[in-house]
């Protein structure tokens, strides 16, 4: 099931969303299906093209069953657009996309995601951008209340539940989107610089508690991100796309052990090595052919 709403939505947008909803709630859940009940994503020389150019270009990609992966990459390289494709938003052109090894032809009710831009709908309370989506999805309402109710207190945000996004901080409205991700208990997570859009202190407040989160939740995460200080707090692994096409360049273990804080990750001997290496990748790609 989709949590989402991209920025710019309006009434439509929303019966968009719960029209995927209910096309989401057909599909069985991955658990069961060909894959055993595992979660892992597998890109495999995966095109697309829009006009005549191609955005992304031969793409491998897998993320391992309850693994974080980070993808870095220069604005432009093609993140998103891979994220639309695994979050079944999008169309890949040739090459297969499987979660759980079941090709990914629409949004699938295991898969959540986490937009830049909040997506929340600005005329429901923090209760119900959160509860709404999972009744759209065929939770009952009280089970939807309960699972609502928890994972508004895992972000913090108890005492604002009656409380509309426009009466809320840039940070307070991401654990919003946060708090709904979760609250659908899904199999996969996939997030699109979900904490680009507030300030520094305030991201770094975010990373921790999601980290915290994930020790906790263990999903299979797919997290995209412009920073590489980001990248190597939150993955187990960080992966680096090049652009014109859009293709991964590098594939890199963080060999730094869990649990983490902000502060333990930039203290660990492999933090700078990596913080270089990542860097040079990118600086390589960026410059003009
Ligand atoms: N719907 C679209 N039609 C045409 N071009 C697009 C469309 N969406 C994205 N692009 C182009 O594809 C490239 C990759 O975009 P995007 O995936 O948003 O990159 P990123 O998220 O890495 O910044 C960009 O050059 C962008 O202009
Ligand atoms: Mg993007």
């Amino acid at each position: 099931m989709l949590t989402v709403l991209e920025r710019g939505q309006t009434g439509v947008g929303e019966l968009m969303a719960m029209e995927g909803a209910a096309r989401a709630v057909e599909a069985p859940p991955l658990a069961g299906r060909a894959g055993g009940g595992r979660s892992d994503i597998s890109c495999r020389g995966v095109y697309k093209w829009y006009g005549d150019s191609a955005v992304i270009a031969n793409l491998d990609l897998s993320v391992a069953h309850n693994e974080f992966v980070c993808v870095v990459g220069p604005s432009g390289c093609g993140k998103t657009t891979l994220l639309r494709m695994l979050a079944g938003l999008a169309e890949h052109d040739s090459g297969s996309i499987t979660i759980g090894g079941v090709p990914v032809t629409g949004p699938l009710p295991s898969v959540a995601v986490v937009f830049q831009h909040f997506g929340l709908f600005p005329w429901k309370t923090v209760f119900n951008n959160v509860a709404l989506p999972m009744r759209a999805a065929g939770v009952a309402k009280d089970e939807a209340r309960r699972r609502a109710e928890e994972a508004i207190a895992l972000v913090g945000l108890r005492d604002s539940n009656d409380k509309y996004p426009a009466q809320l901080s840039g940070g307070m409205k991401q654990r919003v989107g946060l708090a709904r991700a979760l609250a659908m208990q899904p199999e996969v997570v996939l997030l699109d610089e979900p904490f680009a859009a507030v300030d520094a202190q305030t991201r770094e407040i975010l990373q921790e508690e999601l980290l915290g989160l994930w020790s906790r939740y263990k999903q299979t995460a797919l997290f995209i991100t412009h920073s590489i200080d980001e990248a190597i707090t939150l993955a187990d692994r960080v992966v680096v796309m090049g652009t014109r096409p859009g293709r991964v360049i590098d594939d890199i273990v963080v060999p730094i052990e869990r649990p983490r804080s902000v502060a333990s990750v930039r203290r660990h001997e492999s933090y700078a090595p990596l913080r270089e290496r990542i860097w040079e990748r990118l600086r390589t790609t960026a410059q003009p052919k």
